[in-house]
């Protein structure tokens, strides 16, 4: 049997001697983010931090929580990461994705990803919200390399739709409905963990990137190569290297990640609403 197959699962039975809970949508908590489970809609039934898990990945950047909530937003079976790790922390890109594979193997049909990322289109600003209706994730290693894990999906997965576009229909509704203005577009992965320098970011832009990050896109792959459904909301906590004028450093990322963090709290718990009443209404 596949080795990295034999892992989620083995993760699997030990949250599954813990809880049977069976959520409708997975979410990965970004920066600033990371206190979303604590909020008055979230009720939480049972947390397990990730270190309890023999073999998970743990994250080594501060400011970034290591568990697992189990709970209801606002009566909506939600998993929330509330942490991730990255693959500049030096883990194998398998273990980087290990959670998000987890999340779909108990049962999630929704993968909602968040994140801190730079601004590249310079319609953005500082704080903006951008919908994900795309990604390049060619600069990072993919998480399908080796062994097709046939139990997951094919060998050579489409990504012609990877984030997708019911679910973006449903983010761009909920905004409007709640007064947030939303920008959409493409995301790029770096490995990081150093920031660009301002001439990838003249060329990440001449390919068709809007914001630059350091997560999200191998976690959308593996997503989608086992069938999930995803949608994705990057928050502009930067203009990148060069766009910029000052340099960029993880102060204001973080800080720019807070002050803004109410707003994509509303939103977060708005769309999940929408996509539970999406996903009713279409069983
Ligand atoms: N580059 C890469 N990752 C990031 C940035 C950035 O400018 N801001 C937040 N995450």
């Amino acid at each position: 049997m596949n080795k990295i197959y034999e892992k989620i699962e083995r993760c699997c039975k030990y949250i599954r001697k813990k809880t049977d809970f069976v959520p409708e949508i997975a979410i990965v908590l970004g920066s600033g983010l990371g206190d979303y489970a604590e909020s008055a809609n979230v009720k939480i039934e049972l947390t397990i931090p990730y270190s309890d898990i023999s073999g998970f990945p743990v994250s080594t950047v501060s400011g970034h929580r290591g568990q697992f909530v189990f709970g209801t937003v606002n009566g909506v079976k939600t998993v929330i990461m509330q942490g991730r790790v990255h693959f500049y922390e030096g883990y194998d890109i398998t273990d980087v994705v290990l959670p998000v594979r987890l999340m779909g193997m108990l049962g999630a049909k929704v993968l909602f990803l968040t994140n801190a990322a730079g601004g590249i289109n310079e319609n953005f600003q500082c704080g903006d919200f951008m919908l994900i209706t795309d990604q390049i994730s060619s600069l990072v290693k993919s998480p399908l390399i080796g062994e097709n894990i046939d139990k997951l999906g094919v060998r050579f997965p489409d990504m012609s739709e990877i984030y997708d576009r019911d679910l973006a229909d449903i983010i761009r509704k909920s905004a409007k409905e709640i007064n947030i203005n939303l920008k959409e577009g493409v995301y790029i992965q770096t490995t990081g963990p150093q920031f660009e320098s301002p001439a990838e970011i003249r060329a990440f832009k001449a390919i068709g990137a809007d914001a630059v990050g350091m997560s999200t896109a191998c976690e959308a792959i593996a997503a989608k190569h086992m069938g999930m459904n995803i949608c994705g909301i990057s928050c502009i906590t930067n203009m990148a290297a060069g766009i910029s004028k000052s340099p960029i450093s993880h102060i204001e990322v973080s800080e720019t990640a807070d002050r803004v963090a109410d707003d994509f709290k509303r939103l977060l718990t708005e769309a999940i609403e929408n996509i539970s009443d999406y996903l009713n209404t279409k069983q």
